[in-house]
């Protein structure tokens, strides 16, 4: 396949400015790799003239008014800031983020230029009683109505299982590999084209020693990367691995 490799960095709720200086220090230009990195918000201002692409960790699908405590898509672009995370399994279980609100942020991103990158995954309980497809299925038809198809070819997906997130517990490579699949086999029934140019990335504990078995996967085009994305030097081996 011809997609070019994306890794993203969230650093959820961590870091400082001291972070936000090594990273621009020390993280080496990877032209064959899209890579982003997804400070807290308030970090964004700090990395003007990076050598990689910013992203924010979440958006309010409302573009200005009275949102105390939101952050709105214009004031995230006059930062630099060209994707958002939307739908991350943080946001969906512990602030109340369902299906309908997350496929309203996405195509807020998407009107305002921006990329969204779509965070998708089930549940250990879904896991476990083999539900993983009907799960995932639902949260794209959510997006997809509200959207449209078009938003396949204006996003990049990320398939998170809940369980695989921050335990340690990575999926096998197999296990990513069978979701991915079947993710751009649900794509390709509303277009062909771009849902084999789509990025689909994996994330739950991908480390600098796990990335690369998961990225050679024919699906897998690269990962969205929690706790090993705070420290430079586990971050570069794993946008390596990607290219
Ligand atoms: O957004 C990142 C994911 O939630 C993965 O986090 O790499 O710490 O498991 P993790």
């Amino acid at each position: 396949n011809n997609r070019k490799p994306f890794v993203a960095g969230n650093w959820k709720m961590n870091g400082n400015k001291a972070l936000v200086s090594d990273f621009l220090s020390n993280l080496p230009a990877n032209n064959s790799v899209d890579v982003v990195i997804c400070p807290p918000s308030l970090y964004l201002s700090n990395f003007d003239n990076a050598a990689f692409a910013l992203g924010a960790q979440n958006v309010s699908e409302y573009a200005s008014g009275a949102h105390t405590g939101e952050t709105s898509l214009a004031m995230l672009s006059e930062l630099g800031c060209t994707y958002v995370i939307v739908g991350h399994s943080e946001r969906r279980e512990n602030h109340g983020e369902s299906n309908d609100i997350v496929a309203s942020k996405v195509k807020a991103v998407i009107e305002a230029g921006l990329t969204p990158i779509l965070c998708i995954g089930e549940p250990l309980e879904v896991r476990e009683s083999g539900g993983v497809f009907d799960y995932v299925k639902a949260q794209l038809d959510a997006v997809a109505n509200e959207c449209g198809k078009q938003y396949i070819s204006q996003s990049v997906i990320a398939y998170e299982p809940i369980w695989a997130i921050g335990t340690g517990k990575t999926a096998s490579p197999e296990q990513a590999q069978e979701v991915h699949a079947f993710i751009r086999q649900e794509l390709s029934k509303l277009d062909a084209n771009a849902a084999q140019s789509v990025r689909l990335l994996y994330g739950g504990s991908v480390n600098a020693g796990n990335a690369h078995e998961l990225f050679v996967q024919e699906d897998i085009d690269g990962g969205l990367i929690g706790g090993a994305s705070l420290k430079v030097q586990d971050f570069t081996t794993i946008c390596q691995a990607a290219s």
